[in-house]
């Protein structure tokens, strides 16, 4: 059906970015004077991973540090896997990162001589992790680089907006269609597209990632042909809080604990990690969280004892207002904790600017798929990885907007076409994705079985063929699925996160090979 002509249509953009995380926003800010839009999928100032982050951002800016060290740590962590020419990027910009976020006023924990305050975490061989207001690093940065788009005049921020899908032409992208709060399906015409919009820890029943992770950027390059890459590795962090069970997303009980001190360990008192890793508590990530996983799943609880961190609670304040909020009293030493879904190592293919194939369109931060982080993420690399994506994109583009022609480009665009939804249907949803994090926490989760990736499969194709179904059944109709703005974001989430977890479960049964986040148990 051609429903461009009675669609809102938006001008006037040089560049569309999809997502207010640290990456979208640090793009945003690089791209002036370039007339940039913004748009966020939720209403609200704070949303996605980024404002989150407990732990910081990793550089290698201390003494008896250097990049190649970090470099060295980030190709151990990643379990041979890691594509070593990003990550020598990664690692070389890593300062330069760091410079410019002091030079928007980011408030850096420092000591009194005014060095950083440097963190060690996980599989770290240094204290390399720079942080703000102890365990308040994400909200600190995207304070300091929402304070810094707000003043700059060619960013427009739209909250409240939902992208759906990459428009193109003869010669790359022409813009986006998206749906929006109040307004209902536009298109916004812009000769580049940067997907931001973070990771897809939605996709499974236990997740430090907010409700609107459902990897909007990935089903949006399934749907367009794009190629995505790594899709099985999916990195579990050790210890999200159990207390959070029920809740949409558990909270994160950060890695820099370990890093002060802190011990896992069984109700008894049983050290969790002895004998498993000579790096013990501190190992990769995906050694300690699957470790844990063994033990929860023998019938135990797992604990960390912060008993030994000094003035926990003005040192460590997210964490404690996350647990007192649950009724958990630090006072007492001992946080209940469990595995969850935390990073999505794979994503849109890219390169270290956040080039894909299609000309026009980057992916960038934690929805790309560059290869930087290998099997496994080394700790503090995300929101760095943010920043360095976040500035190269930007300048790929500023070069590459010299010899673009949008009204050239724009022949040959596609025709829209949206398939609607039977009414009523909407309602079930919710009960939708519940289903599909079920699964893939039980199939495609920290231990895999061919068997159960199988069963797994054969349940996400049931789903998938509902949907079908329900799409096929009413395409005549020429309706255009516009509920209300939540309703509709909620049908949309539930299209990515099937569309998601088949890839991601396909790509996991294409992979005979345990390594890093990907554990096959036969
Ligand atoms: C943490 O603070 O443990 C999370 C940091 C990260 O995911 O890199």
């Amino acid at each position: 059906m051609g429903t461009m002509e009675r669609m809102r249509s938006v001008k006037g953009f040089d560049a569309i970015v999809v997502g207010e995380g640290a990456a979208g926003l640090t793009a945003a800010l690089k791209l002036a004077p370039l007339r940039t839009l913004v748009i966020s999928k939720t209403k609200e100032r704070y949303s996605g991973c980024s404002h989150l982050a407990q732990g910081g951002i990793a550089a290698a800016v201390g003494p008896g540090d250097s990049p190649e060290l970090h470099f060295e740590d980030t190709l151990t962590a990643g379990a041979g896997s890691c594509e070593t020419t990003m990550v020598r990027v990664l690692t070389e910009e890593a300062k330069t990162a760091v410079e410019f976020l002091e030079s928007l006023g980011m408030p850096f924990d420092r000591d009194r001589s005014g060095e950083f305050v440097l963190n060690r975490e996980g599989s770290h061989s240094v204290p390399r992790i720079l942080r703000a207001g102890g365990d308040s690093t994400g909200r600190a940065l995207m304070d300091a680089l929402q304070k810094a788009a707000e003043k700059a005049e060619h960013i427009t921020v739209q909250r409240g907006a939902m992208a759906w899908q990459i428009l193109t032409g003869n010669n790359g992208v022409t813009g986006l269609l998206a749906f929006e709060a109040e307004k209902g399906w536009t298109r916004v015409d812009a000769p580049f597209l940067i997907f931001a919009s973070g990771g897809a820890g939605q996709l499974f029943q236990y997740t430090t990632n907010p409700a609107e992770a459902t990897g909007d950027a990935m089903a949006m390059a399934i749907r367009g042909g794009l190629p995505v890459r790594d899709l099985e590795m999916i990195q579990f962090h050790p210890t999200a809080l159990k207390a959070g069970i029920g809740e949409t997303r558990l909270p994160l009980v950060t890695e820099a604990l370990r890093g002060e001190g802190a011990r896992l360990i069984t109700r008894d008192g049983t050290p969790v990690m002895n004998g498993v890793h000579h790096l013990g508590d501190l190992a990769p990530r995906d050694i300690v969280a699957r470790q844990i996983w063994d033990v929860i799943s023998r019938g135990e609880e797992v604990f960390l004892d912060i008993s030994g961190i000094s003035n926990f609670s003005s040192r460590f304040p997210t964490v404690s207002r996350l647990a007192g909020e649950r009724g958990i009293s630090v006072e007492e030493g001992l946080l209940p904790v469990i595995p969850a879904a935390h990073y999505t190592m794979g994503g849109v293919t890219a390169t270290s600017e956040g080039r894909t194939p299609l000309i026009g369109l980057f992916a960038i931060g934690e929805a790309a798929g560059t290869g930087v982080h290998g099997a496994n993420r080394l700790a503090s690399n995300s929101l760095l990885e943010c920043l360095v994506s976040g500035t190269r994109s930007a300048h790929q583009i500023k070069t590459e907007m010299k010899t673009r022609d949008p009204e050239q480009d724009r022949g040959g665009e596609t025709i829209i076409t949206l398939k609607a939804y039977p009414p009523g249907f909407q309602s079930t949803w919710p009960d939708l994705r519940k289903e599909i994090q079920r699964i893939m926490w039980h199939h495609f989760g920290l231990k895999r079985s061919r068997e159960g990736m199988a069963v797994g499969m054969e349940e996400l194709n049931r789903i998938g063929t509902i949907f079908k179904l329900h799409s096929e059944g009413v395409t005549s109709q020429n309706a255009l699925p516009a509920e209300p703005y939540e309703e509709t974001v909620m049908m949309l989430e539930a299209i990515n996160l099937i569309t998601l977890a088949r890839e991601v479960g396909k790509a996991a049964q294409a992979n005979p090979e345990s390594r890093g986040a990907h554990f096959i148990t036969y």
